[in-house]
């Protein structure tokens, strides 16, 4: 398995399980089976609801005499929108742990750049929001730098941030972030912020590598195209014998990226899992470069708010 080696020596694994969309319910025995396949690096967000039950499969893998000790893990939290105002992003940070019934994160990231009320979850409307004048990203930041000193995270990082709001924490940082976490697949392949990230020694991460069709309606646009039923991305795996999973997890890998497909189910976690180790020839790689099309499929649009200065515009900076 290919490792991102961080500057004070930590690793973590190219390859990452996904669970958003897994639910309370299924992703106890995901998580315990993923483990026993050989996964080591776990997404995980508060805004995703299944912390607990993450937590509970972990302290069960760990308990177990399985030989799975905690720093042979890699477990990424992120730090929900409600939770950005300075003196919330450490409570916040304490139930996600609490949850996930660890001492310590590995990588800590803001989700979004936005910032709404305490008391919401998700906006309803304008009322929902706080401004970034409220709630300024740079203090945020420095709430989460404190918990890097406090030994409660070891890596920082930023999700869904453009170049430019990279630039301005570096501008005002204590710690770099180490890691930007972005959808990223063949429709959408983030170049620029891909050679900034490798010019500035950040780790990019891929969300929604599949082109999670397993999402809800609300975040969902009906006619958008399926890149697990995309002409090229089939042809280069029946060629190869793979799934187009396959093909869309190995393009990511190849190309530089941290990739964190989802899955619920014990055949493709393996299916996935062994997709880190296959190889695609330049010839493959160059026809999947042709796939691009600028769109998103998390558009962000869940996030418009122009009275407070939230608009596609602002969000994604293009
Ligand atoms: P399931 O969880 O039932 O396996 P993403 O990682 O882009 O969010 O995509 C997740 C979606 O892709 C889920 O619907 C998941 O279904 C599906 N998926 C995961 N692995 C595979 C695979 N190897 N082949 C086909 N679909 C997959």
């Amino acid at each position: 398995m290919k490792n991102f080696i961080f500057r004070d020596g930590d690793k973590m694994p190219a390859l990452g399980l996904g669970t958003w969309k897994s639910s309370p319910g299924e992703v106890y025995n995901v998580i315990r089976e993923a483990l026993k396949i050989g996964y080591r690096h776990i997404d995980c967000a508060s805004f995703y609801g299944n912390e607990s039950e993450i937590g509970r499969a972990l302290i069960d893998t760990l308990n177990s005499g399985d030989g799975i000790k905690r720093e042979d893990l890699w477990v990424t939290s992120k730090l929900w929108n409600n939770a950005h105002l300075k003196d919330d992003v450490r409570p916040a940070l304490e139930r996600t742990l609490k949850d996930l019934q660890l001492d310590y994160l590995d990588l800590y990231l803001i989700h979004w750049p936005i910032a709404l009320k305490p008391e919401i979850q998700f906006p309803s409307s304008i009322k929902d929001f706080l401004s970034l004048d409220d709630a300024p990203t740079v203090l945020t930041w420095q709430a989460m730098e404190a918990c890097v000193k406090d030994k409660l995270i070891k890596h920082i990082g930023v999700s869904n941030f453009s170049i430019k709001k990279i630039k301005e924490l570096f501008d005002s940082c204590e710690v770099r972030p180490e890691v930007n976490q972005i959808e990223l697949h063949p429709f959408h392949q983030q170049t620029e912020m891909l050679e900034f990230c490798s010019k500035e020694g950040v780790v990019l991460t891929a969300y929604s590598p599949l082109g999670s069709p397993d999402r809800s309606a609300e975040f969902k646009d009906p006619g958008e195209p399926s890149l697990l039923a995309n002409p090229t991305i089939v042809e280069i795996a029946d060629a190869m014998g793979l799934s187009s999973a396959q093909v869309l997890i190995r393009w990511a890998i190849q190309r530089g990226t941290s990739v964190i497909p989802k899955s619920v189910n014990a055949a493709r976690l393996q299916q996935n899992f062994d997709a880190a180790t296959i190889s695609l020839s330049v010839e493959d790689m160059g026809k999947i470069a042709t796939l691009e099309e600028k769109e998103r499929l998390i558009t962000g649009k869940f996030w418009d708010a122009p009275e407070l200065g939230y608009s596609m515009d602002t969000l994604w900076d293009e």
